[in-house]
């Protein structure tokens, strides 16, 4: 028997064992989330799952559960790679659950304006150093366990306004120093077995067929050996994209390759090695995630199992990241003495705000509210202590939600509705399928059966009964990609019947829909109506066969959204106010929610959403003894700052929300997160404020490398909190700083200390943060400091423990375009800074470089 060793040299040896057919078959994904097997060799398919925050399984919708983790940005904003490899073991067995061999995660691209749309799926926040860090500790922790990573989007994936076809302009300096370097940390210091593109276009090139950056930087400059994934549907040409080194079309069935690129080989567009390049490259990754020792591997039932450690586990990751932003009376921590009345005010506080949305929502295994899980800790561990109650305020929702409860399917009487599809466009004849919905985002995509796509045209049917609990003039909405319509007890009451493929769209459904359509009508409460609704999926162009060009056609996913609302009969903001007046202590959790923060558009404004600044206002008015915690992925703006006494940035906490909140407001855990992002005082301060989202499908990176705190510190701009801000409920000190040796050279590292003691009464955590900054003359402008390393220490009180980093050659370079490299300059002398956050600095020490000018690769 033959020994293989590596993955290299298995790939080698099965390659040439395979036809062109079956080598070109690999290029491509067999369906939404699955590679292309080849039984023929016992070659398995490998399953892919989204990422980042939890793994979601095959469904896109109505899916299976899965935990859900705190969004990445809160995780950031722990600093803490120890919490960050645990959601990495954590993830990596819910893969196992989902039969999953691919976690198409993580995110790292910066948050380069606040309007973000993707920004709270992102590691990186303002600082390309920490999201590297924190990916790297991600990515090793899920590989550990022979599952691979796709360290997502290559590269600059942080805008989603028109991300199919949008050119961003990104100076090369720019591109080395900030947006290229999370991806490069991870790869150099984890190896992500997998790799995915962004949708964009690059400096004039779409990210899947930019040879510049994927075989010049990706693989001839770093080394990198693993598989280039294009995002979904992001495959951009036949032959330029696997030229440039972009080895799997995802998602299958093929598109832009299989025939097409069989057909470029024969006619000599294509060389059959360039294929066999990319074919060995999944082929490794069949090996490195030992599916190549299941040749008949047949996938099992994805599994959702809710344990017990995930829970606790989640519960203290989700604390970790909530920022304590100002605390000036010291209303917290909230003692639960007898007596005490608490008022949770706001849209979000009996909601499970608990992620962004698109491609990294999913369907938890529970959901916790801030009200709900405040009334159950309180009752264990206070009991009868504490009355609480609940005033939603104002509404914050963009559209009208989705149907609620009291809306079921007529065949089984659950939450939910009866879906039927038809496989032509006339609705007519028995279902080819037919399934019962628990949402009325009536996702078609990766549920839909394999005989329609893709590019088929096919219908569907939903039904639904509603009984409202109100009478009213109540709202039904509707919005869809193809034409639809929408009746209520036999009457059309919304049609989009007219709708074509050039038809106006809004930001629903991933951007892929109408605007959406309202209609109100008188209902009487406990009466049953049948709402129905059909729809035809969208027409798309064809795929033209130009080998060389740069294709372009968008196809994701069909549908409609439903949604369903009964008229608000009462004075929400009197209430609250009235509420406020007569409690003890004001909770208002506010915020923005899953459609105002999302995958596939960015926002509008800094501003919340609705009327929360006014319910703010009002309250704090009413009852100056109010907590606000915000739930955001991205800095909001706080026209009431001064007002408040005390707030609290909670981002998305996932299903550990209500809990971790609980254990924060009264002290179970002390708040440790610090800031990942610069929250400027208004968006007008930002660096990317004339460039974002840019116009004419052109956005330009005028700010070059001066983005997050680098550009608030060069150009004197205070910001409202300063990146790295957090506040403990008890002080720290630091003192003595120091480095290991004042010279560096190639082979002696320096490694800088700093003795930090915790001088309150209660323990706490302190992420000590090290900023370097060259006070020699650098050959080009430099950033006053940057962050190069971080260290987090816990201390009871009274205690002293020393964090330190070693600082490595990374952290002293520039990209010096004109010379293509990075540069250390000569002789030249550095401060290093140990720092509470990127503005309170504590103390420094000195270094400088040995032996003239250092280059470094
Ligand atoms: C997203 C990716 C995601 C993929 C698969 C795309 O829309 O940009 O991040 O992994 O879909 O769901």
């Amino acid at each position: 028997m033959q020994l293989i060793l590596d993955s290299k040299t298995w790939a080698e040896q099965v390659v040439k064992s395979l036809t062109l057919e079956e080598k070109i078959s690999l290029l491509s994904g067999a369906d939404v989330w699955r590679t292309t097997p080849i039984p023929r060799v016992g070659i398995p398919a490998l399953k892919t799952t989204d990422g980042p925050v939890g793994v979601r399984g095959s469904t896109v919708t109505d899916g299976t559960t899965a935990a859900l983790t705190p969004s990445a940005v809160s995780l950031a904003a722990t600093f803490d790679t120890d919490i960050v490899e645990g959601i990495g073991h954590l993830l990596a067995t819910e893969v196992e659950d989902k039969k999953a061999d691919v976690l198409l995660a993580p995110t790292v691209c910066l948050h380069r304006s606040p309007l973000g749309g993707r920004n709270f799926e992102s590691f990186s926040g303002d600082d390309p150093f920490l999201g590297g860090k924190l990916a790297a500790a991600y990515i090793r922790a899920i590989q550990s366990h022979g599952i691979a990573t796709s360290i997502k989007h290559f590269v600059a994936n942080d805008q989603e306004t028109r991300r199919f076809i949008l050119n961003q302009h990104i100076p090369e300096r720019a591109l080395r120093e900030m947006h290229l370097v999370p991806f490069q940390i991870a790869i150099r210091e984890a190896n992500p077995w997998t790799l995915m593109t962004s949708y964009s276009k690059i400096n004039g090139t779409y990210a899947s067929n930019n040879k510049r950056l994927l075989q010049g930087i990706l693989r001839d400059e770093w080394g990198y050996d693993g598989l280039v994934i294009s995002d979904w549907f992001g495959t951009n040409s036949i032959v330029p994209s696997l030229e440039a080194g972009m080895d799997l079309e995802m998602p299958g069935p093929a598109r832009k390759r299989g025939q097409k690129l069989l057909d470029a080989v024969r006619l000599g567009h294509l060389k059959e090695r360039t294929i066999e390049k990319s074919a060995k490259r999944v082929l490794e990754l069949v090996y490195k995630t030992g599916k190549h020792n299941y040749p008949h591997w047949i996938e099992e039932p994805e599994e959702a199992i809710n344990r017990l450690e995930h829970q606790e586990f989640l519960r203290m990751a989700a604390a970790d990241g909530i920022v304590l932003l100002k605390n000036t009376n010291n209303l917290l921590p909230l003692r639960l003495e007898s007596g005490l009345q608490v008022a949770f005010i706001g849209p979000n506080s009996r909601a499970s705000v608990a992620a962004g949305g698109g491609s990294a929502n999913l369907n938890p295994h529970y959901r916790t509210t801030p009200y709900d899980s405040f009334v159950e800790n309180a009752n264990i561990f206070a009991p009868g202590a504490v009355t609480v109650k609940h005033a939603v305020g104002c509404l914050s929702n963009k559209w009208i939600p989705l149907v609620p409860e009291n809306c079921v399917s007529p065949v089984n009487g659950e939450h939910g509705l009866l879906m039927e599809l038809f496989g032509n466009t006339t609705l007519s004849g028995v279902a080819a399928a037919s399934s019962h919905r628990k949402t009325s985002m009536l996702t078609c995509y990766d549920n839909i059966p394999k005989s329609f796509g893709p590019g088929k045209r096919y219908s569907y049917r939903a039904t639904g009964v509603i009984t409202p609990k109100t009478s009213g003039n109540h709202t039904f909405s509707l919005g869809s990609c193809g034409p639809s319509r929408m009746l209520v007890d036999g009457v059309e009451i919304i049609s989009l019947w007219g709708r074509t493929k050039d038809s106006e769209r809004s930001e629903l459904f991933m951007a892929y829909a109408s605007p959406e359509q309202r209609f109100d009508m008188r209902m009487e409460a406990g009466k049953p109506y049948t709402l129905v609704v059909e729809g035809i999926s969208r027409e798309m162009d064809p795929i033209p066969v130009e080998y060389f060009a740069e294709l372009y056609r968008e196809e994701v996913m069909d549908g409609a959204r439903v949604g369903f609302m009964e008229e608000v009969q009462t004075d929400l903001l009197g209430d609250a106010v009235q509420l406020a007046r007569e409690s003890d202590v004001v909770v208002m959790v506010v915020g923005k929610n899953v459609e105002w923060e999302s995958e596939a558009y960015d926002m509008k404004s800094m501003d919340l959403p609705g009327e929360q600044n006014k319910l703010i206002s009002e309250v704090l008015k009413a009852n100056p003894n109010t907590i606000i915690v915000n739930q955001s992925g991205s800095p909001i703006a706080m026209p009431w700052i001064d007002q408040a006494s005390t707030v609290l940035q909670a981002w998305y906490q996932g299903q550990e929300l209500g809990n971790a909140m609980f254990d924060v407001l009264t002290g179970l855990v002390n708040p440790n997160g610090k800031l990942p992002v610069t929250f400027p005082k208004r968006l007008e301060d930002t660096p990317t404020y004339h460039n974002f989202p840019g116009e004419n499908d052109q956005v330009f990176y005028g700010e070059g490398i001066w983005l997050g705190y680098r550009h608030y510190d060069k150009a004197h701009i205070e910001p409202l909190f300063p990146f790295g801000f957090g506040l403990s409920y008890t002080t720290f000190e630091y003192s003595n700083v120091r480095v290991s040796s004042p010279i560096f050279s190639p082979h002696r590292d320096v490694t800088v200390s700093v003795d930090v003691t915790n001088t309150g009464y209660l323990y706490g955590k302190e992420s000590v943060q090290f900023y370097v900054s060259q006070i020699s003359k650098p050959g080009l402008p430099r950033p006053v400091r940057e962050l190069k390393g971080f260290a987090k220490v816990a201390l009871q009180p009274g205690e002293t423990k020393t964090a330190q980093y070693k600082l490595d050659k990374h952290a002293l370079g520039y990209f010096n375009e004109k010379l293509k490299k990075w540069v250390v300059d000569e002789n030249a002398e550095f401060e290093v800074f140990a720092a509470a956050n990127s503005r309170d600095l504590r103390g420094s020490a000195i270094f400088s470089i040995m032996n003239g000018m250092q280059w470094i690769k």
